[in-house]
């Protein structure tokens, strides 16, 4: 492979220099400019792996030449130089598609860790990696769109934000980011930010040293450093107390962790991605989440389309997950009635493509002859009141008990109506047997 070849573009001399040398050390070629009009003609005149230019430059913004390389050369990751503490210049940077961002004074540090990790998309390119085991399913123009972003941005370093209904394919979306990013060999670390108690929550994220509380007894890393040169997933991060959000604040800004209980701080290179199914505008409205940290994580937003807005490829859906499923039970793939997938394409699936795996999974177990039909299917009616169905698709929701007890009474009805005959009652209520034990026992009926 020919040596990589970067386009340093800075007006002063001496940062110029002083990049230079640190790439030539990193054996890296450089080509200098000192103005937009330089930049631009060497890129016309050479090959160019990598960019690295100031934002204040004499004939204009280096955001300018970050638009000109997406528009003319997407492949060349361009990191921009910004004035220390400058946070609206690195996010509005990273908005327009630059690769990464670093602050003057220049850390040196931290500039090889960028470097390397630009220049390590190249390396796969040519390599022809890229193809990872992470999928996602769909054809329709609201998922093509999420297919394009998660391409886009997994060229970047910039925080994502994944939104979404539950079960929409968040952390999916976030694997797939991470598997198809420059980081794809180091830790992808996902975390439940609901699922930790507030006082441990400091220790998780950042580690802590021996002898810091009662039972600590050995040094111990965070998820931070867990996630080192890997990617940071923020599951649910509309779950963060308060207090933890300032320290998470401060750690993105600053790129570096304390452990509990020391004094020192030790750098940590994570890309971060987060996700929550609550609004995330809204919940700093309700000053539920701090406005700093919002603006840091939502820097690109992805929004994961519900699976009702992508009916047309409900078949497709079906038939993957179909095949999924019985590979993992080791049986036969069923076949579905036409009648049980006009069903499915009418449904609204408030619990999204999770929700079509349990359904499927439920209709597998109940059908006989490895066919599914409509009445397999067990789809919850459309016509409930609102507030019940709001909050469906959660096996502890409302709309999920009321079912279980209206579905409980029904049966217990039937059964008295024929003396406990199994048979008789099932086929009272216009189920097979079959179904009828399937029902008995999830509701612990027996
Ligand atoms: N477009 C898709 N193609 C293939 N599988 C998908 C797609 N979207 C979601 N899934 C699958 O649906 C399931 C739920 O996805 P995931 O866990 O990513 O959802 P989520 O948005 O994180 O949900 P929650 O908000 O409940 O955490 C997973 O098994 C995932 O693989
Ligand atoms: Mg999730």
């Amino acid at each position: 492979m020919r040596k990589p070849v970067a386009l340093v573009v800075d007006d002063e001399p001496a940062i110029r220099e002083l990049l230079e040398l640190t790439l030539t050390r990193m054996d890296v070629g450089c080509v200098l400019a000192a103005d937009l009009k330089q930049a631009r003609a060497l890129l016309q005149s050479q090959a160019v792996d990598l960019c690295l230019t100031d934002m204040r430059l004499p004939d204009g913004n280096g955001l300018e030449l970050v638009s000109h390389i997406q528009a003319h050369s997407p492949q060349i990751p361009v990191a921009v130089i910004t004035a220390h503490g400058n946070v609206e210049s690195a996010v509005h940077a990273l908005k327009s598609g630059a690769f990464d961002f670093v602050s003057k004074p220049v850390d040196l540090a931290a500039l090889r860790n960028l470097v390397s990790t630009a220049l390590k998309l190249r390396e796969q390119r040519q390599s022809g990696e890229g193809r990872g085991a992470t999928r996602l399913l769909g054809r329709s123009p609201a998922i093509e769109q999420v297919r394009n972003m998660v391409a886009k941005v997994a060229r970047s370093q910039a925080p994502v934000h994944i939104s979404g209904e539950s079960g929409s394919g968040k952390e999916l979306a976030a694997r797939l980011i991470h598997e198809k990013s420059a980081r794809r060999s180091q830790p992808f670390m996902p975390v439940n930010c609901g699922a930790i108690p507030e006082n441990l929550m400091e220790s998780e994220f950042f580690g802590y040293r021996k002898g810091a509380f009662t039972g600590a007894d050995a040094d111990r890393d965070g998820f931070f450093q867990a996630a080192n040169t890997g990617t940071l997933f923020l599951d649910e991060v509309a779950d963060l107390p308060l207090a933890m959000q300032v320290k998470l604040l401060r750690a993105i800004q600053e790129k570096k962790v304390r452990k509990v209980g020391s004094t020192q701080e030790e750098p940590v290179d994570v890309r971060i991605i987060s996700a929550t199914h609550q609004k995330l505008g809204e919940c700093v409205e309700a000053g539920k989440f701090r406005h700093d940290l919002y603006y840091r994580l939502n820097v690109i937003e992805l929004r994961m389309p519900a699976l009702r807005e992508m009916r047309e490829d409900i078949p497709q859906f079906v038939s993957a997950l179909l095949d999924k499923l019985a590979r993992n039970a080791g049986t036969k793939k069923p076949d579905v009635g036409s009648e049980a997938l006009e069903e499915l394409k009418r449904y609204d699936f408030p619990g999204n493509v999770r929700e079509l795996e349990n359904v499927l999974e439920r209709a597998m177990a109940l059908c006989s002859d490895a066919r599914i039909t409509a009445g397999d299917l067990q789809l919850t009616p459309h016509d409930l009141p609102e507030q019940v169905v709001a909050t469906g698709g959660d096996s502890k929701a409302p709309l999920q008990d009321y079912l279980d007890r209206v579905e409980k009474e029904a049966i217990l009805e039937a059964l008295e109506k024929t003396r406990y005959n199994r048979t008789a009652a099932a086929k009272l209520l216009g189920i097979t047997f079959r179904s009828m034990r399937y029902r008995m026992e999830r509701l612990g009926l027996n």
